[in-house]
């Protein structure tokens, strides 16, 4: 394979540049020509394609954000567009390419390896949605900004004597609650994955207060059935604490990425290409049991996250 391709797909996450970095070098250290795709797929279909150097990528393994850009396509959605994407990449001559993204994004990819382009799934995204690898691009540092809040948000809940209910990203998966509700501390997470009663916040906060705590702090996911108001409006009425909501929204899906993520993003990156040049089955590259991997890539697509029910427990325990 001498010409290949990478773009950035969905929901930007730090890491991103780091994983554009190591596929653009990797492929010009294997002779190959690399063509960056601005603006995930929608760029495709408009034929925003440039041939990447070394250069290209300098200074950027340290950013959020990403050098390509990225966009939610909604043409792509449409078997007609993902013809015509097909189309584009052959019109350039490349026959593999790398996309970065969530789980939307290698759902795409994965149409257009049914197309006859060799794809290789880069996991990008801070949910940690996806089945088939341990953690997904972006993930830790959204985790470490949330638990920067959350140590933030403790000082003046315990000054003021409050619960605040920290709400955070992730769409319909609770890892990034469950891992900084953990760490951080929370007393209680609230997640998609599990029912909740209401109520039992309330009894738990009332506790807490009878044992002399000073804050209550909850971390609810975004994908988690009761909005935030709403149950700060209930656990305010019920409990008789001042009780606030904090939205950390898109601040989780900047900043520069940490060491795990650059590290996987950079391995990933290498490992897509690899592949490419062995001119491989279309895969998803991910990591399990601290090993970088790859899988069939549609059948890496259907693996369902399991949810850690034992750090959930946990969080309870301590919390106590
Ligand atoms: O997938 C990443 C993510 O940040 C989700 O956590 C969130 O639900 C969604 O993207 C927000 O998407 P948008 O940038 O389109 O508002």
């Amino acid at each position: 394979m001498k010409k290949i391709a990478v773009l950035t797909s969905g929901g930007d996450s730090p890491g991103m540049n780091a994983a554009i970095r190591a596929v653009v070098r990797c492929g010009l250290d294997r002779d190959m020509e690399v063509f960056g795709i601005k603006n995930g797929f929608e760029g495709l279909l408009d034929g925003e394609i440039e041939p990447m150097n070394r250069y290209s990528v300098g200074d950027i393994l340290q950013r959020g954000g990403t050098k390509l850009r990225s966009a939610r396509s909604a043409r792509f959605m449409e078997d007609k567009w993902v013809d015509h994407g097909a189309e584009m990449l052959r019109t350039f001559g490349i026959e593999g390419l790398v996309v970065i993204g969530g789980n939307g994004s290698l759902k795409g990819g994965l149409e257009l390896s049914k197309r006859g382009i060799k794809v290789m799934g880069v996991p990008g995204t801070i949910d940690n949605d996806l089945g088939y690898t341990d953690y997904t691009i972006g993930f830790d540092t959204a985790v470490n900004t949330v638990l920067d809040a959350i140590t933030k948000i403790r000082d003046t809940s315990s000054a003021h004597n409050r619960t605040t209910i920290i709400e955070v990203m992730g769409r319909d998966c609770g890892d990034i609650a469950l891992f900084s509700g953990l760490a951080g501390g929370a007393e209680y997470v609230v997640v998609p994955e599990k029912p909740f009663n209401i109520n039992e916040i309330a009894v738990k906060i009332l506790d807490g207060v009878n044992k002399g705590k000073l804050h209550s702090i909850i971390i609810k996911a975004e994908g988690s059935p009761m909005s935030a108001d709403e149950m700060a409006k209930y656990l305010g009425e019920h409990t008789g604490k001042d009780t606030r909501v904090v939205v950390l929204s898109y601040l989780q899906r900047g900043g520069s990425p940490t060491l795990m993520d650059r590290n996987l993003a950079t391995l990933c990156g290498a490992k897509a290409v690899e592949l490419l040049a062995e001119d491989s089955e279309s895969k998803a590259v991910g990591i399990v049991d601290n090993q970088i991997v790859a899988f069939d890539l549609e059948d890496a697509l259907k693996q369902t996250r399991e949810f850690n029910e034992e750090m959930y427990h946990l969080i309870d325990v301590l919390s106590k």
